[in-house]
């Protein structure tokens, strides 16, 4: 049996206009294709609480790679932008909370918190700043499990309203990759960290009574093989079994509002994008794709080698915080020798006790290649970067070699990144760029239209048709279920330009 085929142009008819229902037969059957308005992808009430349009969020991106210019761009259009505070100094940071809550007025915005285990001062720092400023948003992420720092910034401020609901005005999106993790996240604050809080009057014991009736993070994010920390989790399997376990501690905990779960990792194209909502995402997260655009913190260099990445492009590579720990990042492979030189220098610390006893030969392609001066000069930088912002670390590197080995390869490698967002030319080779897969599925969607080249890639054209590509392929998927045959092209959206997708966006029923 031959299936009914739909023409092109009918396509067009039945899936462009979103707010629109469409009906019609085909020999002896009526098919339809209801209204799938932009604004009902994923779980409305994430819009609602968090005063968005859309479900769709720009991950943060460390080293303020995740600009204001990018979390300005995405608060204006009705998405959710999270500036990249990780790895920045706190004055930096309180100057970019300063110049977002008065740029957004009111708009909604978050900022990272990143779990510091080598510096947890930085950690209570920043949330002391958050407080400070009024930062109501954040993006957890790196956690192990949850620390003091991370549980006072949730409970901070709680209260009960006249007719008996808790508020919680701090709100965390959780960003994991494990399951333990992550019902830490959907769990309420554990009794003995309340307790502690109450102890050093942080809050009352009435509040504490509250936060122990409410989620740590109303939102997590399920963090799939991505850019930067990744435990390269398939997105097919993680989200379903995250959905799974929110569903079963929402109900465990009596939560009245139920915890919600959005999908990060690999969120590059309409039909990954649709693949996410169609699984039950509330919201999606990008990352990777970000980057790539005019308003992230990089450099044009950057921007154009990731436009030339292919899927299979990237490695995996030491990481600049975690480094001791055996930690690692997902970054471009291609057009640098970064993740090569990193993985050496993991190599040579676990081997040996010192620098001094790294094989001659082997510490001279270090010092000529990598650090391009001697590890003695290399260690007066490094103890002067640790003096103003960890001097702990300086005054252990005094009696431990391997320790002090480690900080010199630390700051090779924190200073590979800040290279290539300067876009340092003499040090092309040693570029560390976080990147994911996701990047490749973009380039290759993107080619042939006006975001293949990178000049011309912005993030909220590239979400919006992100968006408006998923409601599509989804609408196109209801008619495929109905046995209509249906030509492949419409299955795979090509980008549009920013004003006709508006167009497409706005357009009223007739
Ligand atoms: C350049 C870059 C830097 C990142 N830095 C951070 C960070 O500092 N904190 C964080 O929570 N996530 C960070 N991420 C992860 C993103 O916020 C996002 O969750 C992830 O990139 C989504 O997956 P994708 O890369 O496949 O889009 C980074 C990602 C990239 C590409």
């Amino acid at each position: 049996m031959v299936a009914p085929t739909i023409s092109d142009s009918d396509l067009k008819l039945a899936c462009w206009d979103l707010k629109k229902s469409i009906y019609f037969t085909r020999g002896e059957h009526e098919y339809s294709s209801p209204r799938a308005p932009l604004d009902a992808l994923g779980d409305p009430s994430f819009c609602l609480d968090h005063g968005l349009r859309y479900p769709y969020v720009a991950g943060a991106m460390a080293n303020g790679i995740a600009s204001e210019e990018l979390v300005i761009a995405m608060a204006n259009a009705g998405m959710l932008g999270i500036f990249g505070a990780a790895g920045l100094d706190v004055s930096r940071v309180e100057a970019a909370m300063v110049r977002l809550t008065k740029a957004l007025a009111g708009l909604p915005f978050g900022s990272n918190l990143i779990h510091s285990p080598n510096e947890p001062h930085t950690e209570e720092a920043i949330v002391d700043l958050y407080l400070k400023h009024g930062v109501k948003l954040v993006e957890a992420s790196a956690f192990m499990g949850l620390t003091s720092a991370v549980v006072r910034y949730r409970v901070t401020g709680i209260y009960r309203t006249n007719t008996g609901v808790i508020v919680a005005p701090n709100r965390i999106i959780a960003k994991i990759s494990r399951m333990e993790v992550a019902s830490k996240f959907m769990a309420p604050p554990p009794v003995a960290m309340l307790q502690d809080l109450v102890k050093r009057g942080v809050i009352s014991a009435e509040q504490a009574q509250w936060a122990a009736q409410i989620p740590m993070a109303q939102d997590v994010t399920a963090e799939a093989d991505s850019g930067g920390h990744t435990d390269n989790r398939p997105a097919i399997t993680l989200l379903p079994l995250m959905l799974a376990l929110k569903d079963r501690l929402s109900e465990q905990y009596g939560y009245e509002v139920p915890i919600r779960v959005g999908a990060a990792g690999g969120i590059a194209t309409p039909l990954a994008a649709a693949g996410a909502f169609a699984m039950g995402a509330a919201f999606i997260v990008t990352g990777t794709i970000n980057q790539a655009c005019l308003e992230a913190g990089t450099s044009d260099t950057v921007r154009a080698m990731l436009a030339d990445a292919g899927q299979a492009d990237i490695a995996m590579a030491p990481a600049a915080d975690m480094f001791e720990m055996g930690v690692k990042v997902q970054v471009l492979k291609r057009g640098t020798m970064f993740a090569m030189r990193a993985q050496k220098l993991y190599d040579l610390y676990i081997k040996h006790a010192s620098w001094e006893e790294i094989p001659a030969a082997e510490r001279d392609v270090v010092e000529k290649n990598f650090l391009k001066q001697s590890f003695k000069d290399a260690w007066i930088s490094t103890k002067s970067f640790f003096a103003s912002r960890d001097p702990k670390q300086n005054v252990r590197a005094e009696t431990d070699a391997k320790h002090k080995m480690a900080l010199v390869f630390r700051s090779y490698l924190g200073q590979s990144s800040r290279w290539a967002n300067a876009g340092e030319p003499t040090r092309k080779v040693d570029y560390q760029i976080w990147c994911g897969p996701a990047m490749g599925a973009f380039n290759e969607w993107a080619k042939g239209s006006f975001l293949e080249a990178a000049k011309e890639r912005r993030a909220v054209p590239v979400a919006l048709n992100l968006l408006y590509g998923a409601a599509v392929c989804l609408r196109v998927q209801t008619l495929r279920h109905q046995g209509l045959s249906v030509p492949s092209s419409w299955q795979n959206w090509r980008p549009l330009p920013e004003l006709e997708l508006r167009s497409m966006i706005e357009r009223n029923p007739s």
